[in-house]
Parts: structure tokens; sequence; C-alpha cells
């Protein structure tokens, strides 16, 4: 009788702190892929949204309260993703930064959307996402009808290049964003090669030699950088040595790790204006380097997405969704990207794609449009 009395005020006491903690903090849902071969990705986001909290929990908080992460593995998987989403929905979320990958972000977006709690995609390109109408679903990025376009121009304009293959991983970015290069291609250039790889793979050696065979000029790929640096090393050991570019989804260090600094020389990647030259961007970079080290390509946006959830409740003075969705449309945020205002969609208004190359075992910018 007392073993369970005891045991009976011991899970009130359990409940009630849990209870307690729940009404006094303010929780911020951060997704992304966590473990797997895209964890840099989500390591890289839960860094600069680590960073933003801290700096508000520093000065008391938002709306009094202070905040407290949450943070969902989406392991790169879309049904892992609406299962995450889920959770943060159970846990009482109040806004979401995340998710990394497109395939990710637009089922979970479902999810965030019938429960009404606004979420802001530091890295999530593909049109689609920002293309089904719901008020509270933003991206700090910019699109693949944009990245597309530049790469192609670049291709055309720049490199006059005649002859292109196409690949991509299948996904909703990397063959997305394969075929709005493709569009913008348009009759400027032939499609040589168009076709699909299956994520997680590790030998591409037969689709290459089948490139291969067809004496493209460039490789263009839509993917992520696992099977990006697979693909810059695999086509090099075949005596495939033409040129590759891709876009955001590969421009991390990892990729030049993967490939080798050799093989990877002179890769072509759409990204936007490196943020060492913003000066908003200084002293973010210098707090990130001290206590994570380098920047990752996510970081700056996942901080800045961060701070514009927080700002837009201080805004709203209430953590209701609706609330916070509107002061999101309606403010202007100045942040260490510079500053950001979302178009009637949740896009930015302006984002500024450009081309850099891997040389010397690192990533510089190389062209602008
Ligand atoms: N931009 C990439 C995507 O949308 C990361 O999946």
């Amino acid at each position: 009788m007392i073993k369970r009395l005891i045991l009976f005020l011991f899970a009130v006491v359990i409940l009630f702190g849990c209870v307690k903690k729940g009404e006094d903090t303010i929780k911020i849902g951060i997704a992304g892929p966590m473990t797997g071969d895209q964890a840099k990705m989500g390591m890289d986001f839960k860094n600069g949204v680590t960073l933003a909290v801290e700096e508000w929990n520093n000065k008391g908080g938002v709306l009094g309260k202070k905040l407290e992460l949450v943070v969902g593995d989406d392991q790169r998987d879309p049904k892992q993703a609406v299962s995450i989403a889920n959770k943060f929905v159970t846990q009482g979320a109040k806004g979401i930064i995340g998710h990394f990958n497109s395939s990710c972000s637009i089922p979970a977006s479902d999810v965030y959307n019938r429960a009404g709690i606004p979420m802001i995609t530091p890295a999530s390109t593909n049109p689609q996402l920002t293309e089904k109408g719901y008020h509270g679903v933003f991206r700090v990025c910019g699109r693949d009808d944009q990245q597309g376009k530049v790469a192609a121009d670049f291709i055309t304009s720049k490199l006059t290049l005649k002859k292109i293959a196409v690949i991509h991983d299948k996904t909703t970015y990397g063959q997305g964003l394969a075929d709005e290069f493709k569009k913008f291609l348009g009759d400027k250039a032939e499609v040589v090669y168009y076709g699909g790889i299956v994520q997680g793979d590790k030998d591409f050696k037969t689709v290459l030699t089948s490139i291969k065979e067809k004496k493209p000029e460039l490789i263009f790929f839509g993917g992520i950088y696992p099977e990006g640096g697979l693909l810059v090393k695999q086509s090099r050991e075949i005596g495939l040595n033409v040129p590759f570019m891709s876009g955001d989804g590969v421009i991390d260090p990892k990729f030049i790790e993967i490939a080798g600094a050799d093989a990877a020389e002179g890769t072509y990647l759409t990204f936007s204006p490196d943020p060492k030259n913003i000066p908003s961007a200084k002293t973010f970079i210098e707090q990130y380097n001290k206590k994570f080290g380098e920047l990752g390509p996510y970081s700056i946006y996942a901080y800045d997405a961060a701070n514009i959830m927080l700002k837009a409740i201080e805004a709203a003075k209430s953590t209701e969704g609706r609330a916070i969705m509107d002061q999101l449309h309606a403010l202007e945020f100045t942040g260490a990207l510079g500053n950001i205002k979302f178009d009637a969609k949740g896009d930015v208004t302006v984002a500024p794609y450009v081309v850099w190359i891997t040389k010397g075992g690192s990533f510089v910018e190389y062209w602008k449009p």
C-alpha cells in the first residue's frame, strides 16, 4: 500500500514537472536529417538555431518565457518527416524551423498547416512547397526555378556548351531541379542523356559508362552531396573528365571529401552569394566559428529563420499560430543575411543565385548572372 502511494506521488511529481515545464517555455521545433548520410546538413541547422535561441534566452526569452528547442531527426525520409511533424504537434511546438529536403518539407507542411503551426525552411527549394497556398509556410532560401535558370544561363551564355547529360536522384528536389534546368536550357543545348539514380546507392559506374558513350560536354546533377561526390569520383575513375555542375544540395565540404579534391576541382554549383562578404553576417560567423567551427552552407539560413520566427512571435504578442503567420507575412526582417521580406506565397522577395566553383579543395564564387 505504502509502496503504491509512493509510486503514485512520484508519478504526480513527474507529471506536474512536465506540465509546468511546458507552460513555462515556448517550444521551437528544429527538423532535418540529424543522422545518416546527410547528418551534416541537420547539424548545421541545429547549430544555427541553437545560437539564435541561446541569444534570445540570454535576453530573457520571448513574451517573458524561455525558449526550448525540440529536435526532430527526419533522416531525410518523407515518412519519418511526417512522424516528426506529428510529434512536434503533440509536444506543443509553436514554430518549426525545417526541414532540409523538399521531399520532407512538403509532406510535413501538410501536418503543420492542419495544426496551425508556422514553419520556415532554411533550405527546401522545390517550388511546390510554397505553391500549395498555405498561409503558414515560408522559406528563407530561393527556389529551384530560380537556381535552375541561373545554371542553364551559365552553361549556355558563359560556357557556351551544347551537349549536356542530366542526372537526378529521383527525389522531389533532385528531379525537380534537373527538370527546371532542362526546361531553361530549352533548345540552346542538347540533352544527350537524362536519367535517375537511387539515393543511397554507392556504385554509379554503369550509368556513368552510358553517359560517357553519349560524349557530353558537361554533367548536370540534381541531388545531394553524398551521391554528388561519388558521381564525380567515379566519373573520373572511368575516364569521364568533363565538368560537373549541381545546385545547393552539393555545396558542402563533404562533397569535396567524398569526391576527392582533384576529382572535384572545377565543379560548378549554384548557390547564394558568400556570407563572408555580407557585413551583417560578420558577428554571426564569428560566434558560430567559436562555438561550432566552420560554417555550413545553410547554418546562417537556419539562424536567420529562427530569429525571424522569434521576432514574429514577439510582434504577434502571442504564440497563436495564425497571429504569428500574419506577422511573418507583414514584417520586413533584418538578419545576418541582410533584409528578408516574404511575398504572399511565403517565398523571399529576393533570391540572388550565383555560380560557385570548386578550387584547390574549397568553394569560391565564380559567376553572377
Ligand atoms: N534544396 C534542397 C532541397 O530542397 C536541400 O531538398
